[in-house]
C-alpha cells in the first residue's frame, strides 16, 4: 500500500505529456482554445470522459456544467464526447485513511454537487485484501443502507499476509491505483476521470493496460471487445440477438490481457441497469443507476487462474448429469404427443443418437404452467414414461408468468399463490399484471421464501403426473409483451430515472414489468437483472427435492453466479452464417462467466435454414457443451432426418464423434465443477504467451487437449486455422502438424469438421452408442497424443453420472494417465464401486516414431497390437484392464 498525496501532480505531468502530443494533432480545435483560460481542456480525444451522459448539451449548457466542449464531435453515448470533464472537475477527496483487520478504510467527501440529483456527499471506502490474488473494494453510503446484490460471496475476516497487488490511494482527487507487484503494471487507475455517486447515478472510470479485453456480456460481440467508443448495456431482455443491444444476461466481469501475457479480471457486483463504456485510451467506465460499488480484482496471472478466482467468488458451476451431454431434440411446434413421438421415431429410424426430448409451450393447456393440453397432449404422462423406457430423458418448458384471468376455482397455482402472496406487487399492493402467452398474468417473486415453497409444491404435484427430468426456463428476463403492466406504471424516480442506460426500446419498462413494482427483497428496479437467477435457484432446489438427482435446468436469463445452478442457451439466434460464427465467442464467454453448460440452437432458431448451414451448424454444435436442435414454430423443419442422405451421414459423423468424446467432456465438466475450469476455451486462455491467439474466436478448444476448427462460411471446403506451437494430430485424417505457431489451410469438405488432438495430452474416449448411457457401457479407449519429447498426460473421472454430490461424497473414480518414453502408467487417485464396470479396452498412441518390436502389459508380453508406419499410430487393443487398478503398458 502506498498513499500518494502527490499523485495529482504526478498525473498532471503525465497528462501534460499527453496533452503536448495531442495539442499538435488538435491544433485546429478552436473551441477548446476558447475555454482554455478557465479550464484545462486539451485532453487527448481518446481520453475524454463524457460529461453529458444523460442528454445532449449545447456548448453553453456544457460550460455551465464546468465541463469542456469540443464541437463537431459526436454527441454523448457511442461517439467521442463533445462535452467532457476537465482534469480539474470536482470530485471526492479522501480522508481518514485507516488500517483495518481486512485492509483499509477511508472517508470520501465531495464539496461541490454534480449535475445529477441527490449526490451522496460523504462515502465510505473499504479496501479488503481478501487473498494473495483477490482484492475487493466497496464504496458505500455510510448514512443510508443501499441495495446490495444478495448473491452469496466468500466471507473473509482477516487479510492475506502477502499479496500480488499493490494499492495506492490518491487523496485529492480521490482515486485508487492497483498495480501488479511483480512488474509494476497498472491494472486499475480510477484517477483518469471523476467519481460520481448520486442516488441513481454511480460512475467510476479506469485505465486499462491494453486493448485486449473480454467479457461484459451478454452481448453479440466478438471475443476481444472493440474499444472504439463501445457501449455495453446490462438490462436483461427478450430479444433476437443483435449487435449493440442488451440481451438476456448480465455479467459485469471482464478479463484483461496485459502486454506481457499476464491477465487480470474485474467484477463489479452490482445488478442495477448499467452501461459500460469502452474507449481507446484505453479506458473503461462503469455507469450504474443504483446499488453500491463492490469491486473484485483478480490477479491471475494466467487467464485460466483469473477465471478460477472469479468462480471462487460467484460459485463453481453445477455438475450436470451425464445424459445432459448427449443430443437434445426440440422444436416449437411439436403440436401433440403424436407429433412429438413421430420426431423421435424419425430420428431413431435415421439412426441418430438421442438422449433428451423437449417440448415447448405447445404442450400447455391455455399456456398455463403445471398443466397439459387435454386434447393434443392428453397422454403426455404416458409419452414421458415411454421415453424413459427407451432410455430417453424429457425436459419441458416452464414459464414464470402465471395466468391470472381464469374463472374462479379453475386454476389453483394462481389462486394458491394469491393467498400466499407470492406475486410481485404494484404500487397499490396488488399483484402486477402483464401479458405473456396465457394472456393476463402475474409474476412470482422468487426473492420470497414462500414463493420458492409454492413453486416447489406445484412442480411436485405436476411431476407426479408428468415425470419430467429437467426444466427449461424461458421468458424470465422477465418478459412482458406490454411495457410495464396492463395498467401502465406510476410516475416516479424509479420508473423515470435521471439517467437511462442505452436499453433497447429507450425505456427500462420496455417489454418488462414496472420498475417500482415490489419484491420481497427490494424493488424490481434493483432486482430486475436477478429475476432469471432467482427463478433458477428456486427451480434447482425444487428439482433436487423432487428427483433427488442432479438437476438439469437451462435458463434464458442469467446473472453472475447462474452457472452454479443451471445452464443457458443463447436464445433466439437467426439461421444465418453470421450468427453461426457469433455462437463461438458467446459460448466461450459463457464458460468464462461460470456457465459451461451452454449451447446455441443448432441450425438457428429464427428463419429457414439452408441444408449447408444446418450441416455446418450441426458440426460446430457437436462441440457446444449443450447440444440441442431447436427451431421456431414458423420455420421449416430442421431436424437432422429432413435432409439428404449425404448431409445426414455428415451430421451423424459429427454427432458420433461427440459421443465418442463424452468421457473427456464429462471429465472437463468435473474440472469446471471442482476447480472452476472452462469446458469450451478460447485459444488465448491456453496459450497466453502467444499474442496471435488473443483475438482468435473462430476456433476454440475443449479443455486443453482438443482444438476445433469449424467452417463458418458458405460454400467453403477449406478453412484457415491457427495452430499454436507444438504437435497437433488430426483426429480424422491422421495428418500430424508440427507447428511453430502458424496459420494452416486445412481441407474441410462438407462431411468434415477439423478437430486436432494436442501433443502432450491424453483423452479418454469410448465407442459411441445411440445414447450417452449406451456409450458409457463400452470400454474406454485412451487417445495418447505424444509431444515431441514422447510425453503426454490426462485423466478421467467416472461416477454413476446422476447422483447428487458424488465428488463431495467421494463416490467416484479418478485415474491419472502419464506417458513418457514408451511407458504409459495409470495412477488411481480414487476408486469406487462403479470402477468395476469400466474397462480400459484400447490405447491409441499417436506420434510413435518407430515400429515397436514388443509391447508389455503389466509386465507381460502382449501380442494384440498394431503399428501404422504412415500415421505413426500404435494401437493396443483387446486390453480389458479394470479402470480402478493401476496398470503399466510399455512399448519398445
Ligand atoms: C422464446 C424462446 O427463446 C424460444 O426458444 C421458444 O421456442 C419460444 N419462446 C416459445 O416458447
Amino acid at each position: 500500500m502506498f498513499i500518494c498525496r502527490r499523485m495529482r501532480s504526478k498525473l498532471g505531468v503525465w497528462r501534460l505529456y499527453v496533452l503536448l502530443v495531442v495539442y499538435v494533432a488538435c491544433s485546429g480545435n478552436s473551441a477548446a482554445a476558447g475555454i482554455k483560460s478557465t479550464l484545462q481542456c486539451n485532453v487527448d480525444p481518446n481520453s475524454r470522459f463524457d460529461c453529458a451522459p444523460e442528454k445532449d448539451l449545447s456548448k453553453e449548457q456544457c460550460l455551465a456544467r464546468k465541463c469542456c466542449h469540443s464541437p463537431g464531435e459526436k454527441g454523448p453515448g457511442m461517439g467521442q464526447p463533445s462535452c467532457f470533464y476537465p482534469p480539474t472537475y470536482p470530485t471526492y477527496k479522501m480522508s481518514n485513511l485507516t488500517q483495518t483487520e481486512t485492509g483499509y478504510y477511508a472517508t470520501l467527501t465531495r464539496s461541490v454537487p454534480t449535475f445529477m440529483p441527490r449526490d451522496i456527499m460523504t462515502l465510505h471506502l473499504n479496501v479488503m485484501f481478501e487473498t494473495p490474488t483477490r482484492l475487493r473494494f466497496t464504496i458505500k453510503d455510510p448514512a443510508n443502507k443501499r441495495y446490495e446484490v444478495p448473491i452469496p460471496t466468500p466471507e473473509v475476516n482477516g487479510q492475506a499476509s502477502s499479496t500480488q497487488y499493490d494499492v495506492q490511494f490518491n487523496e485529492d482527487p480521490f482515486g485508487l491505483i492497483v498495480k501488479r507487484k511483480s512488474n509494476g503494471q497498472v491494472l486499475l487507475n480510477t484517477t483518469v476521470a471523476p467519481l460520481l455517486f448520486a442516488d441513481q447515478f454511480l460512475q467510476i472510470s479506469t485505465s486499462l493496460p491494453s486493448n485486449y479485453l473480454y467479457g461484459l456480456g451478454e452481448h453479440l460481440t466478438s471475443l476481444n471487445l472493440d474499444l472504439k467508443w463501445t457501449r455495453l448495456t446490462f438490462w436483461n431482455r427478450d430479444l433476437i440477438p443483435r449487435k449493440d443491444a442488451n440481451l438476456y444476461g448480465t455479467h459485469p466481469f471482464y478479463l484483461s490481457m496485459e502486454n506481457d501475457g499476464s491477465a487480470h479480471g474485474v467484477f463489479l457486483l452490482n445488478s442495477n441497469a448499467m452501461d459500460v463504456l469502452l474507449q481507446e485510451a484505453p479506458a473503461l467506465t462503469w455507469r450504474t443507476i443504483g446499488g453500491i460499488f463492490d469491486f473484485y480484482v483478480f490477479l491471475g496471472p494466467e487467464p485460466k487462474t483469473v477465471i478460477r478466482q472469479y468462480h471462487e467468488v460467484i460459485g463453481f458451476p453445477f455438475m450436470p448429469p451425464f445424459w445432459g451431454l448427449g443430443f437434445h431434440l426440440s422444436r416449437w411446434g411439436y403440436n401433440s404427443t403424436n407429433m412429438t413421438r413421430e420426431a423421435v421415431n424419425n430420428l431413431t429410424e435415421a439412426e441418430f443418437p438421442l438422449d433428451v426430448l423437449w417440448n415447448d409451450i405447445d404442450y400447455l393447456d391455455g399456456y398455463r404452467d403445471f398443466t397439459f393440453d387435454p386434447e393434443r397432449f392428453g397422454d403426455l404422462p404416458e409419452m414421458v414414461d415411454e421415453c424413459h423406457e427407451k432410455g430417453l430423458k424429457y425436459v419441458l418448458i416452464v414459464e414464470p408468468a402465471i395466468s391470472s384471468s381464469d374463472p374462479p376455482g379453475t386454476y389453483l397455482p394462481f389462486e394458491d399463490g394469491l393467498k400466499r402472496q407470492v406475486f410481485i406487487t404494484n404500487e397499490t399492493g396488488h399483484p402486477l399484471e402483464g401479458k405473456v402467452w396465457p394472456g393476463p398474468n402475474v409474476y412470482p417473486d422468487f426473492t420470497n421464501q414462500e414463493t420458492t415453497q409454492w413453486w416447489y409444491e406445484h412442480l411436485k404435484v405436476f411431476h407426479e403426473k408428468v415425470a419430467f427430468d429437467g426444466m427449461w426456463l424461458d421468458m424470465n428476463e422477465p418478459t412482458n409483451l406490454l411495457n410495464g403492466s396492463m395498467y401502465g406504471c406510476p410516475k416516479n424516480d424509479l420508473e423515470n430515472p435521471p439517467y437511462v442506460p442505452a436499453v433497447v426500446g429507450g425505456t427500462l419498462q420496455s417489454k418488462t414489468i414496472c420498475l417500482s413494482s415490489k419484491q420481497n427483497m427490494s424493488t424490481h428496479y434493483n432486482l430486475h437483472n436477478l429475476y432469471g437467477l432467482t427463478e433458477t435457484v428456486a427451480s434447482h432446489h425444487a428439482l433436487v427435492k423432487i428427483r433427488k438427482k442432479r438437476p438439469f435446468i437451462i435458463s434464458r436469463s442469467t446473472y453472475a453466479g447462474h452457472g452454479h445452478y443451471a445452464g443457458h442457451w443463447t436464445g433466439d439466434v437467426e439461421s444465418t452464417w453470421e450468427q453461426l460464427y457469433h455462437t463461438i465467442p458467446a459460448i466461450i464467454l459463457s464458460n468464462m462467466y461460470g456457465i459451461p453448460m451452454v449451447g446455441a440452437d443448432l441450425c438457428g432458431f429464427v428463419g429457414d435454414v439452408t441444408e449447408e448451414l444446418c450441416l455446418r451448424w450441426s458440426q460446430l454444435g457437436a462441440f457446444y457443451p449443450f447440444m440441442r436442435n431447436h427451431n421456431t414454430i414458423e420455420s421449416k423443419s430442421q431436424e437432422p432426418y429432413v435432409f439428404s442422405e449425404q448431409t445426414q451421414q455428415a451430421m451423424k459423423s459429427a454427432l458420433l464423434t461427440r459421443y465418442s468424446l463424452l468421457p473427456y467432456l464429462y471429465t472437463l465438466f468435473v474440472n469446471a465443477h471442482n476447480i472452476g475450469d472452462t469446458v469450451n476455451r478460447a485459444l488465448f486462455m491456453e496459450f497466453p504467451s502467444d499474442q496471435n491467439t488473443w483475438t482468435i474466436d473462430r476456433q476454440f478448444l475443449w479443455g486443453e487437449a482438443l482444438l476445433i476448427t469449424p467452417v463458418l462460411e458458405e460454400g467453403k471446403t477449406e478453412v484457415n486455422g491457427y495452430f499454436p506451437a507444438g504437435t497437433w494430430y488430426s483426429a480424422g485424417s491422421n495428418v500430424t502438424i508440427q507447428s511453430d505457431g502458424q496459420w494452416i489451410l486445412l481441407p474441410a469438405p462438407l462431411g468434415v469438421i477439423n478437430i486436432h488432438f494436442r501433443g502432450g495430452c491424453i483423452l479418454p474416449t469410448q465407442t459411441p452408442g445411440m445414447s450417452a448411457e449406451e456409450t458409457r457401457k463400452s470400454d474406454l479407449i485412451l487417445v495418447v497424443a505424444l509431444d515431441t519429447n514422447g510425453f503426454a498426460r490426462g485423466d478421467v473421472y467416472w461416477d454413476d453420472g446422476e447422483s447428487l454430490d458424488t465428488f463431495q461424497k467421494g463416490d467416484y473414480t479418478q485415474v491419472v494417465f502419464l506417458a513418457t518414453h514408451g511407458v504409459l502408467l495409470s495412477e488411481v487417485i480414487r476408486v469406487n464401486s462403479q470402477a468395476d464396470s469400466v474397462k480400459l479396452g484400447m490405447v491409441q498412441v499417436y506420434g510413435v516414431a518407430d515400429p515397436p518390436s514388443k509391447v508389455l502389459v503389466n509386465g507381460k508380453p502382449y501380442e494384440q497390437y498394431s503399428y501404422d508406419q504412415d500415421t505413426k499410430i500404435l494401437t493396443i487393443s483387446q486390453l480389458c484392464l479394470p479402470l480402478g487398478k493401476p496398470c503399466t503398458i510399455i512399448w519398445s
